[in-house]
């Protein structure tokens, strides 16, 4: 429980912390001024209906998405939530990943974000910088208070156990990947190897960036739910409880979108749900790379 919200559902991280299992995605915001005080209000709103889990990155909108994000939870703030019950996740992209260049990459996400810290800070993606001069880098960012904990994005299990070899590299606190009805690769090794270590898998495009929400297969199931299959697809990325440490983070673009997924994440799915989508979209049977978006 986080505030006075029901929060849907918990994952525990390795720190022994534990967050909401839903939060909200940011990609495609602030890209257009025009747009933009809406964006605020939306994002406003989503604390209003309980999210406490925001996903955002440098990269978004060349640091467009960062700022809405940060007039929205300085808002909310000064309405009296509490900087404590927010977790916020922002990402460095992979040629600003170096010991040197990480400080002031981090330093310019904390000024759009209006933040003094960034909750989970991760690499966007792997580049050419080696993974330990990274690790060297977000530790000295988390010396300094910029940061409480870092993690990945877009790390296969080749890649997470090269990072766990690396000097302080099983600090790593999580690790955000493609992971849909449709994506089901890291089933096969990546999300129980993560779960043996109790790191976070971040789902990202859990509704297939909207495809899952006309997909003709899932609407039996949401009839039986009365739900929508946008609803189901979101329910069953976080269907295995906290034991799975899975975390979903949708991005919703209105206020509908918004209360949808935030109930999805209530919706129970049987036994029987889930076989009839195992039959639609299989579970994988050898290794497939990951998927990137
Ligand atoms: N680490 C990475 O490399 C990476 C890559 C991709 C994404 N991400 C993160 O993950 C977040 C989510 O991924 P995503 O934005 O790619 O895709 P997504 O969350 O799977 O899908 C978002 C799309 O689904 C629609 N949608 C959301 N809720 C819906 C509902 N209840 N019913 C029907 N349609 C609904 C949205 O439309 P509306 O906008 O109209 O609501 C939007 O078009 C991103 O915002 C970003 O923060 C990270």
């Amino acid at each position: 429980m986080h505030g006075h919200h029901r929060s849907p559902g918990d994952v525990t991280f390795p720190s022994g912390e534990e967050w909401p299992a839903l939060g909200l995605g940011t990609w495609r915001l602030g890209e257009d001024e025009a747009r933009m005080a809406a964006e605020v209000r939306m994002l406003r709103l989503a604390v209003d209906i309980g999210y406490r889990v925001f996903d955002t990155a440098e990269m978004y909108a060349e640091g467009g998405a960062e700022r809405v994000l940060g007039q929205a939870l300085a808002q909310a703030m000064q309405a009296g939530v509490s900087r404590e019950e927010l977790f916020v996740v922002s990402k460095v992209l992979p040629q600003n990943a170096s010991a040197a260049a990480l400080e002031a990459a981090c330093q310019r996400s904390l000024q759009r974000l209006q933040l003094e810290r960034i909750d989970l800070y991760l690499l966007h993606w792997r580049g050419h910088t080696p993974l330990a001069d990274t690790v060297r880098g977000f530790e000295q960012l988390q010396r300094r208070g910029c940061i409480r904990q870092w993690g990945v994005s877009n790390f296969d299990l080749d890649d997470m156990r090269e990072l766990a070899a690396v000097p302080g590299g099983a600090a790593c606190a999580a690790n955000q990947v493609h992971y849909s009805l449709s994506q089901r690769g890291v089933e096969w090794d990546l999300l129980p190897w993560q779960g043996l270590q109790q790191m976070p898998l971040m789902a990202y495009s859990p509704i297939d960036q909207g495809e899952l929400a006309d997909h003709p297969a899932l609407r039996p199931l949401a009839q039986r739910h009365r739900a929508t299959p946008a609803q189901v697809a979101l329910a069953w990325v976080l269907r295995q409880g906290r034991q799975a440490g899975v975390m979903a983070i949708p991005k919703a673009g209105s206020a509908m979108h918004l209360r949808h997924n935030w109930a999805a994440a209530a919706l129970q799915l049987d036994s029987q749900d889930l076989a009839a989508i195992d039959r639609v979209f299989p579970p994988p049977r050898r290794k497939q790379a990951l998927s990137m978006r």
